[in-house]
């Protein structure tokens, strides 16, 4: 995940931009780099800018050497979205002419369209990234108006998208700019001088009383102070925020662990899967797919290969990929895949889903499907692991990194993105209209705001779900359809950070084994939102509940009559059926948590678990 800091002021800005990486190195990067402002020999202001691949240490050890006497700069560590992992993609991007250096956080989406026209009045782009359109931005505003803080305000007002952005110029020298839009930034001013950040830890060092920047607010950092305008250069005075987190919870910004931290950041996890995909004229975009629309088109049958959570996003693709595409879909899990003589021609594409993108089992399988002739597609958290590097065509699912060893936001990631191939696959197919597929790409948009609407309102219903389950042996969670592939999902979660046995299944199966588990304060956690076959979900409830389980369900908003069946009720917002598995696992997530915290377990790094299982 991107990290942003700048600093000027009356101190070496080297030492000061490098710790304040170091202090953001926790959420994860590929590579890292700085714009200083140096004098030149003529005595004349210069960028110099240092960018490496790796680890922040290395950046620090190239600046040992650096004999610049810069007290103003920017700083970035990047998590690759637009370009892969390598020094011309790593952040600052300059201008043409190197005057202009920016860092940013966050996504042009209309990147290509002006970087077409940035090249067409003849700017030379050295990197793949969308953010380097911002420095020629700039750069061509600045020649116009004269002054950095108007010229950003110029660039931005061109950009589709998000951005949090510091900018700094060799004919200011001392000024660093500053612009934020849906996504974060924060300014203080400290003893040794004024200082920008994306993630507040990079400077409670400096100071504890922080400008959190607004939307369409700007900022200009000299070494005496900031003054902050809106977005036509007005002067405003935003309020001061007193930080007293200390270093552990400022690096889950303020959450009091990462797999709340993470959760929380689920709706701009679907926001930034999406941006770009879809063309004015409906038309999917996918990037990276690597697949021509003939080879899809050929498609005739399709196996997910995962493990884990990552396995259960398979699940809900399969409905999709069938009930949209009718193209035959099945999933398995790459341990078992790998081993097996799946029947394999060139017309069979094989889906790869995997947070780390470097799964052993996942990849093993992928390898031995290419060989075997198939057509294979990753999903993967990581621009140029070994899936993507591997795969013939990829859909990156823009979570950032994940520092919880539990998938949550990866998840969401991954199923909107199997999501959008669904799609694809059905428009290519010709199963879907052009004006279908983007009716359900806008609904699929909105869960989003959905899942907010579920963080912000279901705390206290989950809390009275948990407690009725912390002291039990085991748990049943029992769905249909896509309740089914989101009850195995929840049943891992819970599993996985509270110790607590779980075992999810279908609802429909319940009498033909496991009902006879059912005894008198057994929870039963079942995903009863408002689908095809609601009605036969409550009537396995009813069973249960007749048999004394404790029923926690998580229902649709406004259905009254699930509370005569279930002894707790989470609501979520209603939404279609194929989207549910978006929404509906928000609140098992929770649960999960909430259970695990009750029972004083680690949230973050459960026993036994690693993060990525590169071994088999
Ligand atoms: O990196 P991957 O998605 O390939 O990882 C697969 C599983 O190891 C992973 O999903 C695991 O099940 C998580 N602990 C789930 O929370």
């Amino acid at each position: 995940m991107c990290g942003i800091v700048g600093f000027t002021g009356r101190d070496q800005a080297k030492d000061i931009l490098v710790e304040g990486l170091r202090r953001m190195e926790y959420r994860g990067y590929d590579s890292a780099g700085v714009a200083l402002e140096a004098a030149g020999a003529d005595g004349a202001a210069r960028l110099d800018v240092i960018r490496r691949v790796g680890k922040v240490s290395g950046l620090a050890s190239e600046l040992e050497g650096y004999a610049g006497q810069a007290t103003c700069g920017i700083g970035h560590t990047r998590w690759a979205t637009h370009g892969r992992p390598s020094t011309a993609n790593a952040h600052p991007h300059t201008s043409c002419d190197g005057r202009i250096a920016v860092v940013h956080n966050g996504i042009v989406e209309n990147f290509a369209e002006l970087r077409e026209e940035l090249q067409g009045r003849g700017h030379v782009f050295k990197s793949d990234t969308d953010t380097e359109v911002l420095a020629h931005l700039v750069e061509e505003a600045y020649a116009e108006r004269g002054e950095l803080m108007a010229a950003v305000r110029d660039a931005v007002s061109q950009v589709v998208g998000a951005y949090g952005l510091a900018v700094v110029c060799a004919d200011e020298p001392g000024v660093v700019a500053v612009a934020r839009k849906d996504s974060p930034i924060v300014i203080g001013v400290g003893e040794k001088g004024s200082y920008v950040a994306s993630d507040v830890i990079a400077l409670i060092d400096a100071t504890r009383d922080v400008v959190v920047l607004e939307d369409d607010q700007f900022a200009r950092l000299s070494p005496g102070g900031v003054e902050y305008t809106d977005a036509e250069g007005r002067p405003i005075e935003p309020a001061v925020t007193h930080v007293d987190w200390d270093l552990d919870m400022a690096e889950k910004g303020g959450y009091p662990d990462f797999m709340l931290k993470e959760i929380h950041e689920q709706p701009r996890v679907v926001r930034d899967t999406l941006v770009g995909r879809m063309t004015a004229t409906g038309e999917l975009d996918i990037d990276e797919l690597g697949l021509s629309l003939e080879e899809l088109n050929d498609i005739d049958r399709v196996y997910v290969i995962a493990c884990g959570t990552s396995y259960h996003a398979g699940l809900i693709a399969k409905n999709l990929i069938e009930g949209w595409a009718r193209i035959p879909c099945e999933v398995e899990a790459a341990s078992e895949f790998r081993y097996r003589d799946a029947i394999i021609t060139p017309s069979t594409l094989v889906v790869a889903v995997s947070q780390s993108g470097e799964t052993a089992d996942t990849l093993a399988a992928i390898r031995d499907a290419r060989i075997k002739g198939a057509k294979v597609f990753g999903i993967t958290n990581v621009v140029g692991s070994p899936v993507a590097r591997e795969s013939d065509g990829v859909i990156y699912t823009k979570a950032n990194k994940e520092i919880a060893v539990a998938s949550t936001k990866s998840f969401i990631g991954q199923v909107v993105s199997l999501t959008l191939l669904a799609l694809l696959l059905a428009q290519v197919k010709y199963r879907l209209t052009t004006k279908q597929a983007r009716m359900l790409f806008r609904e699929l948009g909105d869960s989003a705001a959905q899942i907010q609407e579920i963080l912000d309102g279901c705390g206290p219903a989950v809390r009275e779900a948990a407690a009725a389950c912390k002291d039990a042996r085991s748990a049943l969670f029992v769905g249909r359809g896509m309740g089914a592939a989101i009850a195995c999902e929840g049943a891992l979660k819970l599993k996985e950070v509270s110790y607590l046995h779980a075992e999810a299944y279908a609802a429909g199966e319940m009498k033909h084994g496991p009902i006879a588990l059912i005894e008198p304060g057994f929870p039963v956690i079942a995903v009863a939102t408002k689908s095809p076959t609601y009605d036969k979900t409550v009537s396995n409830l009813m069973e249960c509940r007749a048999r004394g389980a404790v029923v926690v369900a998580v229902a649709t908003e406004g259905d009254d009559e699930i509370k005569k069946i279930a002894d707790h009720v989470i609501y979520i917002p209603r939404i279609r059926d194929c989207f549910s598995p978006i929404t509906a696992s928000v609140p098992l997530q929770l649960l999960a948590r909430e259970v695990a915290l009750m029972r004083g377990c680690d949230v973050d790094q459960p026993r036994n678990l690693a993060k990525s299982v590169t071994v088999e």
